[in-house]
């Protein structure tokens, strides 16, 4: 099987019959990912090309495109489009198309914030919406596999974050594990945008009831999916 560590499409270039690329958005593990334009209707789309050799008899693109639509009724979930395949160098490389979001990287606003990091409150925002579009995915016996904040975009409105969550990873068979570890991933995120480790120490009580210094055990005994993380924030006793 052929190695292309990089298909390098050009602004402009065509793919299949109603698609031009407009710009790289990304490049990963097992393919990269362009921002197209429909041409007949000018609407933006995102594709994910596979490398044929993460791809291999295109499981992996099929995979991604029936996740994705059986995830469609998640709001947090990007919206599956279509799945094809062009030719590149006479390799057969398959694409997802998905719908465009717009919003801004996670890691990108916490980087414009003073001192990087987000006042508690705020980042309890960030958290209750992640765990609330997280409970839908994990309600339907599915996982994400790969939060951290450079695969959640933002949109804020008001006093709420709305936000999109990218690059699903298949690590196969969903199980109470895997969404236990996004549990732990989106605990991650959220002791991440406080400020990490230089900061913890002096949060508030809610910061260390939630986190506990990060302890799998501590935080295996309090929440084990996305629902469990929702309704402790929501009924948060801040009274004692
Ligand atoms: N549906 C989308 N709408 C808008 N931007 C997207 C979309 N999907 C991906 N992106 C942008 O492309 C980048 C890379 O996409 P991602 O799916 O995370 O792949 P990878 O991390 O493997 O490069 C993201 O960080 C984001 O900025
Ligand atoms: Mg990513």
């Amino acid at each position: 099987m052929e190695c292309i560590e990089s298909f390098n499409f050009q602004t402009g270039r065509r793919v299949g019959r109603r698609y031009v690329v407009v710009e790289r958005l990304g490049a990963g593990w097992e393919g990269e990912v362009y921002r197209l334009v429909e041409e007949t209707t000018g609407i933006d789309r995102v594709a994910k090309f596979y490398f044929p050799h993460r791809n291999k008899s295109g499981r992996a693109a099929q995979r991604y495109a029936i996740r994705l639509h059986r995830l469609r009724d998640c709001p947090i979930v990007i919206q599956y489009i279509y799945h094809d395949w062009c030719h590149f160098h006479k390799a057969r490389i398959e694409y997802v198309v998905s719908d465009y979001v717009e919003g801004e990287l996670l890691s990108r606003i916490l980087s414009r914030q003073p001192g990087k990091r987000f006042h508690t409150f705020e980042a309890l925002h960030v958290l209750l919406a992640l765990a609330r579009g997280i409970e839908q995915v994990h309600a339907r016996g599915e996982y994400h596999g790969d939060i951290h904040t450079d695969n959640i975009l933002v949109r804020r409105r008001g006093l709420s974050f709305e936000m999109k969550i990218l690059d699903f990873y298949d690590l196969g068979r969903s199980n109470k594990e895997k969404r236990f570890e996004d549990v732990l991933d989106m605990i991650h995120v959220f002791y991440e945008i406080l400020g990490g480790r230089r900061h913890y120490a002096r949060q508030p009580a809610i910061v260390h009831d939630v986190c506990k210094g990060l302890k799998r055990t501590l935080i295996r005994r309090l929440f084990h999916n996305a629902g469990d993380l929702k309704r402790y924030l929501e009924k948060y006793g801040w009274d004692g």
